[in-house]
């Protein structure tokens, strides 16, 4: 998840029993032009299965970054055909991959074609009010991709209401490949009702934020550390990534509101969380926890 799921969170949700791990959305482009701040997005300490998701619409330039071995790390490059973000849209990117099935096609057999890796796609329904999953699934198929992702919301319904659970169903029966289920995973019984209609797997998002415990509990698993130990590991990871204080206190509190969202008196802490500007009253709350 774009600004979530940095190399530290990953690592943390991989110890808490999740069987893969996804980065952030990359840029294909960005890589081509060999852009630090997105090289550094490719940074990955977990141990489990590693996914890289990247982005773009031009065969060539993802052609040259799977060609550099940039990715020699990971076990699985994912592309995102499903990002409904006004900026990344209007770029043709994401979501906007699903308006011209032939064209993205090209780009997708280009990615299969030059990847030494098993090569997934994550889309939604469809866009524009065009519900064509089925026909872009079909299309992905084709190409050699390994297994299909499907968020089961339009691009124009972005996150809001409830995921068209008959639909993860409807792409399972229209293709040979498998289908993981990603939308509104919460509980056992979510879980439970993915697999019954023969999902080869299922991703949480959402219900991740603040809790990697999930990833424990839906597998009945123990938990290797308390969700305290959880925060202080995450933060001492970032030390080594973010170069100033102020750019890792700023985005570290964003996790630290997810974190604190089940604890006894959650909104005024999130308050006083709101007002920290230094790593000392970061750590001095966690001291309180
Ligand atoms: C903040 C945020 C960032 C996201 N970034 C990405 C992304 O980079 N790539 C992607 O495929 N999906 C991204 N998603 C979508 C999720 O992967 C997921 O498909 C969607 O949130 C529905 O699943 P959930 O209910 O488990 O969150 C993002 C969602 C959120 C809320």
């Amino acid at each position: 998840m774009a600004g979530v799921t940095d190399f530290a969170f990953r690592k943390i949700c991989c110890d808490f029993g999740a069987n893969m791990v996804t980065t952030e959305m990359v840029s294909a482009k960005a890589l081509e032009h060999s852009s630090p701040r997105t090289a550094k997005m490719l940074r990955e300490d977990s141990t489990c299965l590693k996914c890289c998701q990247l982005f773009g619409h031009e065969p060539e330039a993802i052609k040259k970054v799977v060609e550099k071995d940039t990715f020699s790390h990971f076990d699985i490059i994912d592309f995102n055909c499903g990002c409904p973000a006004p900026k990344i849209v209007k770029n043709n990117d994401g979501s906007a991959m699903m308006r011209d099935i032939e064209k993205t096609r090209t780009v997708i057999s280009t990615l299969v074609e030059n990847c030494n890796k098993p090569v997934s796609i994550k889309f939604r329904l469809g866009i524009d009010g065009k519900e064509n999953y089925i026909e872009f699934a079909k299309m992905c198929e084709e190409c050699g991709v390994s297994f299909l992702i499907l968020h089961a919301r339009t691009r124009e319904q972005g996150y809001a209401g409830e995921v068209d659970k008959s639909a993860y169903k409807k792409l399972i029966d229209s293709v040979k490949i498998p289908v993981i289920w990603s939308g509104d995973i919460k509980t056992k019984d979510d879980v439970e009702y993915a697999k019954s209609i023969g999902c080869a797997g299922v991703m949480i998002g959402r219900n991740a934020l603040g809790n990697p415990e999930i990833f424990s509990t839906l597998q009945g698993k123990t938990p290797p550390y308390t969700k305290k130990e959880a925060i202080i590991k995450h933060l001492e990871l970032l030390k080594s990534y973010y170069r100033t204080e102020k750019t890792l206190v700023a985005y570290f509190k964003k996790h630290l509101m997810w974190y604190v969202k089940s604890i006894e008196c959650a909104t005024a802490i999130k308050l006083k969380i709101l007002q920290f500007t230094t790593l000392k009253e970061i750590e001095d709350l966690l001291k309180t926890l």
